[in-house]
C-alpha cells in the first residue's frame, strides 16, 4: 500500500512532472475466469471526489488549503475532507494502486487501467439545466451531473477496449461504485431555502430515475458488479442542524439529537425508493449491492464512544466557525477556522463532509458488512 508520502508524488506526477507512460501492452483478465473487481470505476459527488472538482473548476477553493488533508495526506489533495474517503478505503481493500485517481487528471489508457473516479464535488444526479430551469443559483452546481460522468466513462471504456469483446471483459471484471449520488439534488435546494414539501420531496422519483438510467447504461455495457450507496443521515449533518435550529423545537429531534424529519426524508423517501428500484432491476447474473451509508453513519452517531468517537464529536463539525454545531455558516472550514484537537474523534469534518475516521467506519461496514448485503469483499475476493 502506498504510504501517505507516496500519494502527493502521484498527484504531482499526474499534474506536471511525469510524462504519461505509453501503454502498449495492457493486459486484461481473460473472459470467464476474471476476478470481479480488477478495477474500480466510481461516480458521484464530494463524498467520492478525489480531485476532479479542483482540477476542472476554481483552483481557489478552500479545500486546497490546510487543514484539508491534514490527517492523511499531510496536505490538501483535492478531497473534501481531512484524509481518505470511502472510495479510497475501497481501492485500498481491493489492493488497487493509487488512491482512486480522478478522471480529469488522466489521459491515456494506461492512466485508467486500474479504473478511475468520475465523481465531482457538488454534482447532482439530475443535469445542471434542470436546476437552471428551477431558477437556482448555479455557482455551486457544476455541469458534471451523472449523465456527464457516464459520458466520461464511455470515453474511458473506448480507450481501454478497442474491440467489443475487450470492452465486455473489462465491464465484467470491474467493480462500479454508483454514488452516493443524488444527495446534492436535495442539498442545493435546501441551501437555497426552497420549500421542502412543494419542491424538494417531489424530486425523489426524478433523482431515482436518473440513478436507474445510469445503472442500466452500465448493465447494458456489461457491468456485473455494482455497488449503489444510499444517502447519509442528513438529519445528523451539522450544517443542516445549524440551519434549522431556529425553526426547530424539542420534539423535532431524536434521542441522538438529529432532525427526525430530515433523516426520515433521507431514509424513508430517497433510500427506500432507491432500494425499491434496485429490487426492480434485479437480475440473477448481476450483483447489485446496496450500501447502507445511512445505517452505518447512524450507528456511529448513536454510539459514538463504542466506535472511538466522542459525544461532542457526534454532531459538531471538527472544522468550522465556532457557531452552532461549529457550522454556523456554509463552507466555514478554512485555514482560520476553529479546529477540533483530534479529527479521529469527530464524525463530521467541515459540517457537511465526514472525517476520515467516519469514512473509514462506513467503508469497513460496507466492505465487510453488516451495512452491505452481500458485503463488497465477499463479491470481490474469491
Ligand atoms: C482567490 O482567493 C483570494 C484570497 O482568498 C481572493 O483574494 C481572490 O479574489 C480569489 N480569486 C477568485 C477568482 O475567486
Ligand atoms: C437534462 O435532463 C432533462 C430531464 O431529465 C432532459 O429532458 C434533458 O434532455 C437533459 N439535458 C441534457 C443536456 O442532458
Ligand atoms: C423547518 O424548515 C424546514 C424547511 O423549510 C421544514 O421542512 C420543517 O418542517 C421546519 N420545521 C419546523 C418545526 O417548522
Ligand atoms: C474562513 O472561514 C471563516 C468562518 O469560519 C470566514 O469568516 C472567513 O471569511 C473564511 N476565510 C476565507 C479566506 O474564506
Amino acid at each position: 500500500m502506498a504510504s501517505s508520502m507516496a500519494v502527493l508524488p502521484i498527484l504531482l506526477c499526474f499534474l506536471l512532472i511525469c510524462p504519461y507512460a505509453a501503454v502498449s501492452a495492457v493486459r486484461y483478465p481473460a473472459p470467464g475466469g476474471a476476478a470481479a473487481c480488477s478495477r474500480l470505476f466510481s461516480f458521484g459527488d464530494s463524498f467520492t471526489d478525489t480531485g476532479n472538482y479542483v482540477t476542472s473548476l476554481s483552483p481557489n477553493v478552500t479545500v486546497l488549503t490546510l487543514p484539508f488533508g491534514k490527517t492523511f495526506f499531510g496536505q490538501p489533495s483535492g478531497r473534501f475532507g481531512d484524509g481518505r474517503l470511502i472510495v479510497d478505503f475501497i481501492t485500498e481493500a481491493l489492493k488497487l494502486p493509487a488512491f482512486s485517481p480522478p478522471y480529469l487528471l488522466g489521459k491515456t489508457a494506461g492512466d485508467f487501467r486500474h479504473g478511475t473516479n468520475f465523481a465531482v464535488a457538488g454534482a447532482t444526479a439530475l443535469n445542471q439545466s434542470f436546476f437552471k430551469d428551477l431558477g437556482l443559483d448555479l455557482s455551486i452546481i457544476p455541469p458534471y451531473s451523472l449523465n456527464v460522468q457516464l459520458e466520461w466513462f464511455e470515453h474511458v471504456l473506448q480507450l481501454l477496449g478497442p474491440t467489443e469483446q475487450e470492452r465486455k471483459d473489462i465491464m465484467s471484471s470491474s467493480l462500479f461504485l454508483m454514488g452516493e449520488v443524488g444527495a446534492n439534488d436535495y442539498n442545493h435546494l435546501l441551501f437555497q431555502k426552497r420549500p421542502f414539501d412543494a419542491e424538494i420531496r417531489p424530486l425523489v422519483p426524478k433523482v431515482i430515475q436518473q440513478i436507474e438510467n445510469a445503472i442500466k447504461v452500465l448493465i447494458g455495457l456489461g457491468a456485473k458488479t455494482i455497488v449503489v450507496p444510499g444517502n447519509v443521515a442528513m438529519g445528523c449533518i451539522p450544517r443542516f442542524l445549524a440551519m434549522f435550529q431556529s425553526n426547530s423545537s424539542h420534539g423535532d429531534y431524536d434521542a441522538a439529537g438529529c432532525l427526525k424529519w430530515l433523516n426520515d426524508f433521507a431514509e424513508n423517501d430517497h433510500n427506500r425508493e432507491l432500494k425499491r428500484m434496485l429490487h426492480r432491476i434485479h437480475h440473477p447474473k448481476i450483483t447489485i449491492i446496496y450500501a447502507d451509508y445511512y445505517g452505518a453513519m447512524l450507528e456511529i452517531i448513536r454510539n459514538p464512544l463504542k466506535h472511538g468517537f466522542t459525544k461532542d464529536g457526534a454532531l459538531s463539525a471538527c472544522c468550522g466557525d465556532g457557531g452552532p454545531y461549529n457550522s454556523g455558516s456554509p463552507f466555514s472550514c478554512n485555514a482560520t477556522s476553529t479546529l477540533c484537537p483530534d479529527p479521529a474523534k469527530f464524525v463530521s469534518w467541515d459540517g457537511i463532509h465526514l472525517t476520515e475516521a467516519a469514512y473509514s467506519f462506513v467503508a469497513r461496514s460496507v466492505l465487510d458488512g453488516p451495512y452491505a448485503e452481500p458485503s463488497i469483499l465477499s463479491k470481490c475476493i474469491s
